[in-house]
């Protein structure tokens, strides 16, 4: 593994192959992810970022055998939740009184966390703190994604220390963008994106355009999870700014959980219904109880338009479909649009709730539904397959 970004930086991070799930079980992680922490080697020697609790003592070892501990001058903790702050518990019982440089808001939060007395040296945007032949910048980030979150830049290397920005879910041995597999890099940024980034989108813009401003020349940006954005290292930025500004594909998604198979097959005939007018539509089909949850929010994200649909139990909806749009109205999604549809016996109340919820998500709803009573048969999948070439021309 080439770890050696420039002469002085050096990579000193985790690949963690067997996670499976990040933020307990909120968001899956198909590919694993790392946690990058990085060595910077000047007249002061200084420590980006650690790693996950679990593998705290791990990283301590390793990085002893890397540098004598006492001879790391200051360490920045440019977030602190635990998958990048974990590693400062064992880390810090070697070397207890050395600088931690972090936002006011970090204080706040890895006290919270951890009840210790550290040095901490609050930074502001613009602070910059001088370790000898270059120097680091500090830019605050707050609500990127916690409010304690902020960038450093690294003069003469042209390093952005980005944490959590830029980052993707992705364990690889190879830690840089041009090495991996494009696709699944990329699956992975927009993944990480729609499932972490979406609430605060307005300030993702606002913030890369801060940055911008600054016109300090970038050759790398170095996130604390995935690859390391070295050729052409501002294509994420160019990404972020796309995915920033209410992004859409032109793409549908159908997102309904069945319990025998009527709501699939009312799903199916009103997709039918819309690709016999909008051929060219790209129409994904997500059964909510067999598709991970994160990934149907990546669709979502990629959607001009959502079509949800649950039959009718216990005068509701199904719970897969429940927790879903909970999840969706968390994520706070704009300028997209939606419809809702179900199988009922007797009572029918799915249409309306979901109706509700997609509203309260901040969805246009471009109809007020459409209810099945039972299983469709030959004339219900007419008129589904009418409703959805009338519904096309709504999307
Ligand atoms: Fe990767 Fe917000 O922690």
């Amino acid at each position: 593994m080439d770890v050696n970004l420039t002469e002085s930086v050096k990579w000193v991070g985790k690949v963690d192959w067997d996670l499976k799930s990040f933020h307990g079980d909120e968001y899956s992680t198909h590919r694993g992810s790392t946690y990058n922490s990085y060595l910077i080697r000047d007249e002061k020697n200084v420590l980006i970022d650690t790693v996950w609790a679990p593998f705290s003592k791990e990283f301590v070892k390793k990085l002893k055998k890397e540098i004598d501990l006492k001879k790391i001058d200051y360490i920045v903790a440019n977030h602190a939740e635990i998958d990048h702050s974990g590693g400062l518990v064992d880390l810090m019982k070697e070397i207890p009184e050395t600088p931690i440089y972090c936002t006011q808001n970090a204080v706040d939060s890895l006290t919270g966390h951890y009840h210790m007395d550290w040095n901490f040296q609050t930074i502001k945007t613009g602070d910059e703190l001088d370790i000898g032949n270059k120097k680091l910048i500090f830019i605050e980030a707050p609500m990127l994604h916690w409010p304690d979150s902020m960038f450093c830049y690294l003069t003469g290397d042209n390093i952005l220390f980005s944490n959590d920005a830029f980052g993707q879910h992705y364990a690889t041995e190879l830690l840089y963008n041009d090495k991996v597999d494009q696709c699944e890099l990329f699956q992975e940024a927009i993944k990480y994106y729609a499932n972490i980034l979406t609430p605060f989108s307005k300030l993702v813009k606002k913030k890369i355009e801060e940055v911008l401003s600054f016109e300090l020349p970038v050759d790398f940006i170095a996130p604390s999870h995935g690859v390391i954005w070295r050729d052409n290292p501002t294509q994420i930025v160019d990404k972020y700014l796309e995915w920033a500004d209410n992004y859409k594909e032109n793409q549908i998604t159908f997102i309904y959980d069945s319990m025998w198979n009527s709501t699939k097959k009312i799903a199916e005939s009103i997709k039918d219904g819309i690709y016999k007018k909008d051929p060219g539509l790209d129409i994904k089909m997500m059964k909510a109880s067999r598709w991970d949850k994160n990934d149907i929010i990546t669709e979502v994200f990629k959607s001009k338009a959502i079509f949800v649909g649950s039959p009718t139990i216990n005068k509701g909806i199904l719970s897969s479909i429940a927790g879903l749009l909970e999840e969706i109205r968390g994520l706070g999604f704009k300028e997209k649009s939606a419809a809702s549809f179900g199988s009922y016996g007797w009572s029918g109340e799915s249409k309306k709730m979901i109706n509700h919820k997609l509203e309260e998500a901040g969805f246009k709803l471009i109809d007020e539904g459409i209810l099945i009573k039972w299983n469709p048969n030959n004339s219900d999948k007419t008129e589904l397959i009418d409703y959805g070439k009338k519904i096309s021309t709504k999307l």
